[in-house]
């Protein structure tokens, strides 16, 4: 490999028995960078993100090679450390996520149980966690249900789940989708602080465009199963080639007319 990515996946399919599902894929992600994945539902990209993590349903097969800073998925010697110790995750629906009948707390004990570690000793590392994804008072929070939460607040705890070993790599599937704008705007907030503070870097599976224009330095654009585009935000809203993606910007820019790209700058067309 001839750079420093974090993740290389090269060649990626994912098969059922009789369908192709995503073809021929490649991408480089990289610490302190937020790769978007974008494309229309179907188009593949939650199964592209699963892959990573080798967590693909059963009856799906996945072909082609993916790389952790350059050791091959396969060679690691445990993949499950791997969810949540190197890269952590985080997907759509936050309530479909936790066990209702367990406190927070629980599910914190849980994720340090996976990583080996005791519970008791890190009371203040949850604490700390709860405090850094925006929990100003983060003593009750332990002990609350999920039910007692609204969405924004279960994504961001699973936010601190996902990052409480200290990941440098989040993959984010739709983490907003499911949330009213305030609790998205808060999220993504959230993200982009941890990206500066953090130097967390990421990929951001998202429709919303608006998303990828705030958050993601480089995009990848997927239809039918393979990338068909990738380049930085700057060129793919300002130059799109493809025409599938000339037709997402213009769709997106019909609704919003102007938007900004990862840095804050104006992206007039
Ligand atoms: N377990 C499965 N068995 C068979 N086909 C599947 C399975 N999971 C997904 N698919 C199919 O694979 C294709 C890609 O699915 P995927 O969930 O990756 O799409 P997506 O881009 O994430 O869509 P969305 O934006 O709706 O989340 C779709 O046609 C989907 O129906
Ligand atoms: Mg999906």
């Amino acid at each position: 490999m001839s750079d420093s990515a974090f993740i290389e996946v090269r060649n990626l399919s994912v098969r059922t028995a009789d369908r192709t599902l995503v073809s021929g894929v490649n991408f480089k992600a990289y610490r302190g960078r937020v790769l978007g994945l974008v494309g229309e539902s179907g188009s593949g990209k939650s199964l592209t993100c699963l892959s990573v993590l080798d967590l693909l349903p059963k009856g799906l097969v996945r072909e082609g090679e993916v790389y952790l800073e350059r050791q091959k998925l396969e060679d690691y010697p445990s993949i499950r450390k791997l969810r949540g110790g190197q890269i952590g995750m985080i997907l759509q629906n936050p309530m479909s996520c936790f066990n209702p009948v367990f406190t927070i707390r629980s599910h914190f004990k849980e994720t340090f149980s996976a990583h080996g570690m005791s519970s008791s000793e890190n009371t203040a590392r949850m604490l700390e966690a709860l405090k850094e994804v925006g929990f100003s008072d983060p003593e009750p929070v332990p002990d609350l249900y999920p039910f007692q939460m609204s969405g924004g607040m279960l994504q961001r705890v699973m936010i601190a789940l996902a990052l409480i070993m200290e990941s440098p790599f989040l993959l984010a599937d739709e983490p907003t989708t499911d949330l009213d704008t305030v609790a998205q705007a808060q999220v993504l907030d959230l993200l982009a602080i941890l990206k500066q503070r953090r130097g967390l870097g990421m990929l951001l599976v998202t429709h919303d465009l608006g998303v990828i224009a705030r958050l993601a330095d480089d995009v990848a654009v997927m239809r039918n199963g393979e990338i068909i585009e990738t380049g930085s935000v700057h060129d793919i809203f300002g130059n799109p080639r493809h025409r599938y993606s000339q037709k997402l910007i213009s769709t997106h820019l019909d609704f919003s007319g102007q938007t900004t790209d990862g840095n804050g700058n104006a992206l007039c067309l």
